[in-house]
């Protein structure tokens, strides 16, 4: 981590919008843990007013958020060490969201590529929240200062825009108000691919169950994936620069690699010359002994929903506790008057 002069503070999140996959474990809760255990504040929240810019069931929203809460439990999260809420209980987020709205630029948000991905060629159908996310991002972050946001690889763009309006808030409003926030994205896990085609993202929105491995997924259901996963007739190379053409391959090396806490190019020595019926069932193995605890402990937190709601609901405290002065100097600082 690279010095500033802000305290280091680290916040992320990740949407309750469905299962949780590989792909936000290996790229985002396993590395939460990890800082958390280092020692730096660490303040981690399900993201519920970002899940809104595309339609959930509400009924759904509430099980997700609850079953997101319990997956970051179940991960290794404590909430005696990180601040774990869920955003909408703390309206900062949205509050800071919109003075931050007035600082970003319409051109900058045009080069957003998730956004340009997700809507497709029915951009006048989206919701305004979708296009205006990015921003409620950056204010997530900002409402604590944050200097370190542990994120997967496709979320880089958006810290990135996040340096940008801290950057343009200080020089507007002649301060140095806000920090220009890191993102960290570094393990063999920064971009897991769907197990149907290499190419893609491992995504919770894909039609596909069988593209994801989900947190929640039973042993039977987690080999099957593996077993159906896309592959290529050729037997595994020693070294990684022979996979550059051979995504799906690459794919199951690198979640090999990042389940087991291995680099890449470890894994590749280990396995060279396997065939893929040699391989997916050592995945499959692993995946099960690694997740299947994971899942059992999440089934079991979920039996008691109101704990995990106590656990949103102190961590929402804690959360404001912070948030709260830090947008009252914003406010100050745009001028707005504060009279009560
Ligand atoms: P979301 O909910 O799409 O994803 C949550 C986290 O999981 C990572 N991730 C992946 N990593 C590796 N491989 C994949 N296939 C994969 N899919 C998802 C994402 O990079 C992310 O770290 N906008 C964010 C949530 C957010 C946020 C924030 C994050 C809102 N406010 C403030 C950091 C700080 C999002 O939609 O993530």
């Amino acid at each position: 981590m690279t010095d500033t002069p802000f305290t280091p503070r680290v916040f992320s999140g990740i949407q309750p919008s469905g299962n949780l996959t590989l792909g936000n474990y290996l790229g985002a809760v396993r590395r939460f843990v990890e800082m958390q255990n280092s020692g730096i504040e660490t303040i981690y929240c399900m993201v519920d007013l970002h899940a809104i810019t595309v339609w959930q069931d509400p009924t759904d929203l509430r099980r997700h958020t609850r079953e997101l809460a319990a997956a970051y439990l179940a991960c290794g999260l404590d909430p005696q060490k990180s601040i774990l809420f869920n955003q909408s209980q703390v309206p900062a987020h949205a509050q800071l969201g919109w003075v931050l709205n007035c600082v970003t630029r319409l051109g900058w948000m045009n080069r957003m590529t998730q956004f340009k991905d997700k809507a497709g060629k029915n951009a006048e159908k989206m919701s305004l929240g979708l296009y205006a996310y990015p921003s409620l991002m950056a204010a997530d972050i900002l409402a604590y200062k944050a200097t370190h946001i542990p994120v997967g690889e496709d979320q880089k763009q958006h810290v990135e825009l996040t340096r940008d309006i801290a950057a343009k808030f200080n020089h507007d409003f002649k301060v140095d108000f806000f920090p220009e926030p890191e993102p960290i994205i570094d393990g063999a896990g920064t971009r897991v691919m769907s197990l149907r085609d290499g190419t893609k993202k491992m995504s919770k929105s894909d039609p596909s169950d069988l593209s994801r491995i989900n947190m929640m997924d039973d042993a039977d259901t987690i080999a099957k994936k593996i077993r159906k996963a896309k592959t290529d007739p050729e037997p595994l190379p020693d070294n990684l620069d022979d996979l550059a053409d051979r995504p799906e391959a690459r794919n199951l090396i690198n979640i090999y690699a990042g389940i087991s806490g291995q680099t890449p190019a470890d894994v590749i020595t280990q396995v060279a010359g396997q065939q893929f019926g040699q391989f997916k069932p050592l995945l499959a193995d692993l995946a099960v002994a690694h997740l299947s605890p994971i899942a059992d402990e999440m089934r079991r937190l979920m039996g008691d929903v109101s704990e995990i709601d106590r656990i949103l609901g102190d961590g929402a405290n804690r959360a404001a506790e912070i948030a709260e002065p830090i947008l009252a100097e914003a406010y100050d600082i745009v001028g707005f008057v504060r009279s009560r």
